[in-house]
């Protein structure tokens, strides 16, 4: 399989299941934004839960907020997103295309280049004779490019407002109450998930660089002083994540290091718990969502491409056949963000900590539901010999986990198999509903959007009380009775039982 057409294969699937497609597609799309259908809608779903159960509701000290999409200039002014929140742009002077001028150079060079000044990819595009990968006409001189969407606020135009880049900047302007919520005692975390827009220059790769997307994020403030006294590091300590260190960026590097969480911060890999806790939160997430670990690492970013408001960047990158992708990235944000807003409002957001006044520093890590939603596609993207292709998603992020199918329409078994799919729907499983089509047309369909589990309603529920659970992954029968049935459910669903426990009695 070429790696385009890895892509391309799941496109294809996600335009025709109802899992994502343009948007505005009957008026010829809108480059960089997508919707997402039924099927699309639920894995996201479950992305969020997974994210809010381990990240924000298990948590003692972490809430969640939600705050406006559209701010004020204001906030953007001081935040320095307006001054610094660009990218190179390079402009074809034949045909007008637009470039990022880093990813461009990139794509020809197969150098990295994010974060160098305009000269250096001004010197690099000729030294490499890049042209216009449209036309071969000329390039422009690289510009900055703020990646922010600007609008109006009021009927008359009051002021400027920006739909944010980020979620993380409500959280810093909501510090102090926020602080006051939490009793003005640190460490403590405040979460957001929602969307975020960029006026991406070359929005590309389907929902991997879009203008809208959805983040969640969580700014943890903490004193700096005790950056390495995290209240519940032991509990990740032991965890295994694979890094990627400056210094094995600088001599080439072809498998990740791979390091306790413990040891990462004692050895000085990763600068403090604050920060390592949530690396390996995020390695949990990602093998929770079937990603193997093979598949990701942390790499410590150059200095050059950290944000403006970072001091080091560990961000996760997925090894995707588009090639290394940035999924979350993972900030020291220092108190930077804070200062810049108290002194902007001329508030003050100190802290008082053992008769001390400080101003609290942030670890941040920032999600982004699309690209991981992405990569749990690719990466559980399965074709076989029967010439089907599948989806092997783990049930936490499957859309639909159970199939509900009568053999046939007639004799009652219909109405009896929608009893039951009615039954798994009240237990709380995303059950779906068939009745139309050859069983083996219906199996290929469930197992093409990855329904984990079908179950076949036939004589023998009706006269036995028993039905059939096809696996999706060994394609394995077994019979089990009907009241058994959501026993059963739970325990594969919840990994306490494998299928080959139950009885098999045929294969496909
Ligand atoms: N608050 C920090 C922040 O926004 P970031 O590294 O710019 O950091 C975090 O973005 C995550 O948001 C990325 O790792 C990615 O998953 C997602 N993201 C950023 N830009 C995106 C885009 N244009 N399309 C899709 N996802 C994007």
């Amino acid at each position: 399989m070429t790696e385009e057409r890895l892509m391309d294969k799941i496109i294809d699937v996600c335009l025709r299941r109802g899992f994502i497609s343009q948007t505005a597609e009957i008026y010829g799309g809108a480059g960089g934004f997508y919707e997402y259908g039924p099927l699309g809608t639920l894995m996201r779903q479950k992305i969020i839960d997974l994210w809010r159960q381990s990240f924000v509701l298990d948590e003692d000290r972490v809430f969640e907020i939600k705050g406006s999409v559209l701010m004020p200039e204001s906030v953007f002014q001081a935040s320095g997103h307006l001054d610094s929140f660009d990218d190179p742009l390079v402009q074809c002077e034949k045909c007008k295309s637009m470039f990022k001028a880093d990813e461009l150079i990139k794509k020809i060079t197969g150098k990295t280049a994010e974060g160098l000044p305009l000269d250096d990819l001004d010197e690099l595009i000729k030294e490499n004779q890049i042209a216009c990968p449209n036309c071969q006409g000329g390039l422009s001189k690289a510009r900055q490019f703020n990646l922010m969407f600007k609008t109006e606020i009021g009927s008359t135009g009051g002021i400027n407002g920006y739909l944010r880049p980020e979620t993380a900047q409500n959280i810093f302007i909501n510090f102090k109450r926020l602080a006051a919520f939490m009793r003005n005692k640190l460490p403590f975390g405040i979460a957001q998930t929602g969307p975020s827009f960029r006026n991406e220059i070359s929005p590309r790769n389907f929902i991997i660089r879009v203008r809208e997307f959805e983040q969640m994020e969580i700014e943890m403030f903490y004193d700096p002083e005790k950056e390495n006294e995290h209240p519940r590091f032991d509990e990740v300590a032991d965890l295994e994540i694979n890094i990627v260190t400056r210094e094995m960026q600088e001599k080439g590097w072809e498998k990740p290091m791979q390091v306790s969480a413990g040891v990462a911060v004692a050895e000085g890999v990763i600068p403090n718990q604050y920060l390592a806790y949530y690396l390996a939160m995020e390695a949990e997430m990602m093998r929770a969502l079937g990603i193997p670990d093979t598949e990701f690492w942390f790499r410590h970013m150059q200095d050059h491409e950290a944000p403006h408001y970072s001091i080091g960047n560990f961000d996760l990158e997925a090894n995707l056949s588009i090639g290394h992708m940035e999924i979350v990235g993972n900030a020291l944000r220092t108190d930077y963000d804070l200062m810049k807003h108290a002194k902007a409002s001329k508030s003050s957001f100190e802290i008082v900590v053992d008769n001390k006044k400080i101003v609290p520093h942030v670890a941040e890590p920032s999600l982004g539901v699309d690209r991981i939603l992405y990569t749990v596609l690719e990466k559980c993207f399965r074709e076989d010999e029967r010439g089907w292709t599948w989806f092997q998603f783990p049930t936490i992020v499957a859309p639909l986990e159970v199939a509900v199918y009568p053999l046939m329409k007639k004799d009652g078994l219909a109405e009896l198999a929608y009893e039951i799919h009615s039954e798994l729907k009240d237990a709380g499983y995303l059950s779906f509903y068939d009745e139309s089509g050859k069983i083996g047309k219906r199996y290929a369909r469930a197992d093409e959007i990855g329904i984990p589990y079908c179950i076949t309603i036939d004589y023998e529920t009706k006269d036995k009380y028993t039905v059939t659970m096809r696996d999706r992954d060994s394609m394995k029968q077994i019979r089990i009775p009907t009241e058994d049935l959501e026993v059963v459910l739970g325990e594969l669903m919840e990994g306490e039982s494998e299928f080959d426990e139950f009885s098999e009695i045929n294969k496909e």
